[in-house]
């Protein structure tokens, strides 16, 4: 019998669970056994290995559940592991080794750009096999239309939308949401279109704090004196400084943008304004039923991939498909969100602000 290991790397979302399912049930489709490895690479770095076999029974019920039952970790780049005196260790080879301990035939990755790309580099550098499932809520990966987690996260920022117009209308204020996306806006434009918002700050779009103002001015003007303003973690201030909430540790954490354009939008338009910083609430909770369709999809295909000895390959899914595509590819297709594509020429085409770009 064939051994596969699964796990799951850097942040959850919602859908890793209905992945871990899938390949599961495939698996015995081939009579593989499937170990699940406990908390991304920290497991194969444990003696023993911390891993455990998984059956039916574990995976019952788990479509449904947020988070991963694997547990995950963004920390700890085994190329340069922190260890406890503040010093940087290479302990990679203790990775291949663990693979070997589990007696794997192949590897299945779960897991965003960066998980991904370190995962490559160790199978390379260990020459076992590795097979890749794209996950990220940020949707970024240049090779597939929807990562796991994307739409479980849009969804979450929809709703916030929903709840917050009430406290707009009712109280006559400008009320902003700040979304996640590390580096990209997917999650604020489509979650800014799909909730009515006013205006939308994505971070690959330059805005006027001016034309901003206007636009929330112009609405009051013809009688809406409430507003409904996304904008995306990346997003910097005007003149291109990034804005980073600092914690009393001094540790730079996730947020912050959405307070500044809230102060800037009072200042300049005497509105009241609220700030929501929606952060891991667009992670956890109950996947949405695309999410659990196409990582279910995701993992019968890469245990397929394993079946037929394709490795180094991702699954993505383009065009209401599973295709497979060369993981050192899919690493180098970074997606940011198109200035003249579609979803901006929607966003435009219903009024709403979303930087400085033609009509
Ligand atoms: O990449 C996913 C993501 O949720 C980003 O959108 C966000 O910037 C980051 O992870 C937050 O990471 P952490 O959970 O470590 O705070």
């Amino acid at each position: 019998r064939k051994r596969i290991g699964i796990l799951t790397s850097g942040g959850d979302c919602g859908g890793l669970n209905a992945v871990t399912r899938a390949v599961v049930h495939r698996a015995r489709h081939y009579n593989m056994d499937v170990f699940g490895i406990r908390d991304s690479t920290l497991g194969l770095m444990s003696r023993p290995v911390d891993a455990e076999l998984l059956d039916l029974k574990r995976i019952s019920g788990i479509l449904r559940y947020g988070g991963t039952i694997l547990g995950t970790t963004n920390k700890g780049n085994p190329f340069a592991f922190p260890m406890p005196d503040g010093s940087l260790l290479d302990r990679s080879h203790e990775i291949t080794n663990g693979y070997h301990e589990l007696e794997l035939d192949a590897l299945i990755g779960i897991g965003g750009d960066g998980s991904l790309a370190i995962l490559s580099k160790l199978a390379q550098q260990g020459n076992w096999n590795l097979v890749a499932v794209p996950k990220t809520i940020d949707n970024d990966l240049g090779a597939t239309e929807s990562s796991i987690g994307f739409i479980t996260a849009v969804e979450v920022a929809t709703e916030a939308l929903d709840r917050l117009n009430y406290t707009a209308a009712s109280h006559s204020r400008v009320m902003i949401l700040e979304v996640m996306g590390r580096d990209a806006g997917h999650i604020a434009i489509s979650a800014g279109i799909a909730g009515g918002a006013d205006a939308i700050l994505i971070p690959e779009i330059p805005y006027s704090m001016d034309k901003l103002c206007h636009r929330i001015e112009d609405r009051a003007k013809r009688g809406r004196n409430h507003s409904l303003v996304v904008v995306a973690e990346a997003v910097k201030t005007e003149t291109g400084e990034p804005v980073k909430f600092i914690n009393s540790l001094g540790q730079s954490l996730y947020g912050g943008i959405g307070q500044y354009i809230a102060d800037r939008i009072s200042v300049c338009t005497g509105a009241e304004t609220r700030v929501t910083t929606l952060g891991h609430l667009q992670r956890g909770g109950k996947p949405s039923p695309m999410d659990r369709l196409i990582g279910t999809a995701f993992g019968v295909r890469v245990v397929d991939l394993i079946a037929e000895e394709r490795f180094d390959r991702m699954v993505a899914w383009q065009q209401r498909q599973v295709v497979d595509v060369p993981i050192a590819d899919a690493i180098a297709q970074y997606r940011a969100v198109e200035v003249d594509g579609t979803l901006v020429k929607t966003a435009l085409g219903v009024g709403a602000y979303i930087g400085e770009v033609e009509n």
